[in-house]
């Protein structure tokens, strides 16, 4: 698992408090710091104080993305001290065997899922490679290099494969041609690709599992307003197959505010800062987000197992602006920087 060679810093952490930060809109708008956001991690390594980046981005794998991260904030991160929105699904690799992923660019998210220990991976420009006219109004320029995966029955194409289970990973590029290829899937008898089912019919058999990796219906990145995320794609599919089997759609979706990916997180966090949660131990997380649906509700509403406490501390360089529900944050502040001075100040 990423997490399970943790190495913990340098010096564990004797500080009964530590940070969960989330990334868009705190420390990053798209590719560019936000001010104050590289000195205020400086401050917290100088003062060994243990902090978690804890994003439902994601898309890349978790040592890409902390490279990348740590060049951006000119800042030396661990993967130790990272969790992203796909990262707790490698939890599932032994649960299904030939998976379909979709999200990210190209073919990232199937490397990823590949290092998470999912054997056969399909995405569905696999499937659009193989038959261009599954999705007459995509650009099949983007996926004509794409090689057959070897789960496929190599006579034609991909028709054949059986698909367990459907992961999206991260943000859709082309949502006409994922929306189309996982209703094929939902609509096939047992995920065989190829194959097809009345609705009525998988109605009352049921369909292949899907996952969802992010919940976020906004997201913010260096554009004026917020961006639909994965949960503006989640709404779109689920209005599609509503439309089609007259059912909502059977999935489950993890990230924040999901009470796994918190739990997830504070078992890597509390490796991280060494030693243990709880009474005399790491008793305070302070989640530091920017958006009231995810990182504040996650926060209030998550009860750890070891009795830590999750104090959420909401910013207002991101999704969440003046005036909007602030979803009951325990802490409003102005930017990240504000945010760890703050809590540096009443922790004394
Ligand atoms: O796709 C990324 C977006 O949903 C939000 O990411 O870092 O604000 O949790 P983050
Ligand atoms: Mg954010």
């Amino acid at each position: 698992l990423q997490h399970s060679s943790t190495t913990p810093p340098a010096k564990p952490s004797h500080k009964p408090f530590a940070f969960a930060f989330d990334i868009d809109g705190v420390l990053l708008h798209g590719s560019t710091p936000i001010p104050g956001a590289s000195q205020t991690l400086h401050t917290l390594n100088r003062l060994s104080i243990p902090y978690l980046l804890l994003t439902n981005g994601g898309g890349l794998s978790e040592s890409k993305r902390v490279s990348d991260l740590s060049t951006l904030l000119s800042t030396n991160l661990s993967v130790s001290q990272f969790v992203q929105s796909h990262t707790p699904f490698q939890l599932l690799r032994s649960s299904h065997s030939t998976i379909l992923v979709v999200g990210g660019t190209r073919d990232n998210c199937r490397q990823v899922a590949r290092d998470y220990g999912f054997e056969n991976v399909l995405i569905p420009g696999d499937i659009f490679a193989s038959h261009p006219g599954v999705a007459p109004f995509s650009n099949i320029d983007i996926y004509k290099d794409f090689v057959l995966p070897s789960a496929g029955s190599e006579k034609d194409g991909v028709k054949g494969t059986k698909v367990d289970a459907v992961f999206v990973f991260n943000d859709p590029r082309d949502w006409a041609l994922d929306i189309q290829v996982i209703v094929d899937v939902l609509l096939s008898e047992d995920g065989v690709l190829g194959t097809r089912r009345r609705p009525e019919v998988v109605k009352k058999l049921g369909h292949v599992p899907v996952y969802f990796s992010n919940p976020d219906l906004w997201w913010a990145n260096e554009y004026e307003h917020p961006r639909l995320g994965q949960g503006g794609f989640r709404a779109a599919l689920e209005g599609v197959w509503n439309a089609i089997a007259g059912e909502n759609l059977k999935a489950e979706t993890i990230g924040k505010p999901h009470p796994k990916t918190y739990e997830y997180a504070e078992d890597v966090l509390i490796r991280w800062a060494g030693g243990e949660g709880g009474k005399g131990g790491l008793e305070r997380v302070y989640m530091v987000g920017d958006n009231p649906a995810s990182d504040v509700a996650g926060a209030n509403g998550f009860i750890s197992k070891r009795g830590v406490e999750w104090i959420s501390c909401l910013v207002k360089t991101g999704v969440y602006r003046p005036g909007d529900d602030d979803g009951n944050a325990k802490m409003v502040v102005e930017n990240v920087k504000e945010a760890v001075g703050t809590v540096l100040k009443r922790e004394g």
